[in-house]
């Protein structure tokens, strides 16, 4: 493979979508090949699971239903667009990966990290982020953005102890491993965070020239 694997992360309201067209924009105007895309979902048939993911139900969704779903999500778009797009050289900005199951089902459900980390080995093999984007900021404030875009969603729906542990185990993986990270304070206006985005872009292009 020899294209750039580079994912976003962050809690709800961090202003990802936003921040991920403007990221592909600056490369595309490089001339760089970029793939944009998302998880869960990023294929149709992983979009439907992304569906029964994040749609509130009267059932409750098991721990281990909802790993796995976000696996076998991954799995499919791994297999139709991740692999193939860094298999012809591209940059693929993919908006969450892995690192959000570490965060959510990991820190906010509370599930055995060692077992998400077989299972991403089972799905994933050695392929990981070669530069992973983590826009952080206090749960309260991601909280009330997302609550001011309308009908919550299934994970949206949690409440402040579940966002706290997820943003602390962003935190914590980024800290474990700092070469692999960026942290981005998105609770700043969206300009000083595309700022910060635009000091990032010469090493970006870089990684890919490389
Ligand atoms: P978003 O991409 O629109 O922010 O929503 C996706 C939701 O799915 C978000 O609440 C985080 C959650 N999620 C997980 O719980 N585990 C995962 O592995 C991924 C990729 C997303």
């Amino acid at each position: 493979m020899s294209g750039l694997f580079i994912t976003l992360e962050g809690p709800e309201g961090a202003g990802k979508s936003t921040n991920r067209e403007y990221l592909a924009a600056r490369l595309r105007e490089q001339g760089i090949d970029v793939l944009l895309t998302r998880e869960p979902g990023g294929t149709p048939l992983a979009e439907r699971v992304r569906e029964l993911l994040l749609a509130p139900s009267d059932e409750p969704m098991a721990s281990d239903t909802e790993l796995l779903l976000v696996f076998a999500a991954r799995a499919q778009h791994l297999a139709q667009v991740i692999v193939p797009a860094l298999d012809r050289g591209a940059v693929v900005l993919c908006d969450r990966f892995t690192d959000a199951t570490y965060a959510y089902q990991g820190g906010g459900r509370g599930l055995d990290v060692e077992r998400i980390a077989q299972l991403e080995t089972f799905v994933q093999g050695s392929l990981r982020p070669d530069l992973t984007l983590v826009f952080d900021l206090p749960v309260e404030v991601g909280l009330s953005r997302a609550a001011a875009r309308g009908r919550l969603d299934r994970f949206e729906q949690e409440g402040r102890g579940f966002f706290e542990a997820v943003r602390a185990t962003y935190l914590q993986r980024a800290e474990a491993a700092p070469a692999r990270y960026r942290i981005l304070d998105a609770s700043q206006s969206l300009e000083a965070v595309q700022r910060d985005l635009d000091a990032l872009l010469p090493q970006l292009v870089e990684l890919q020239r490389g």
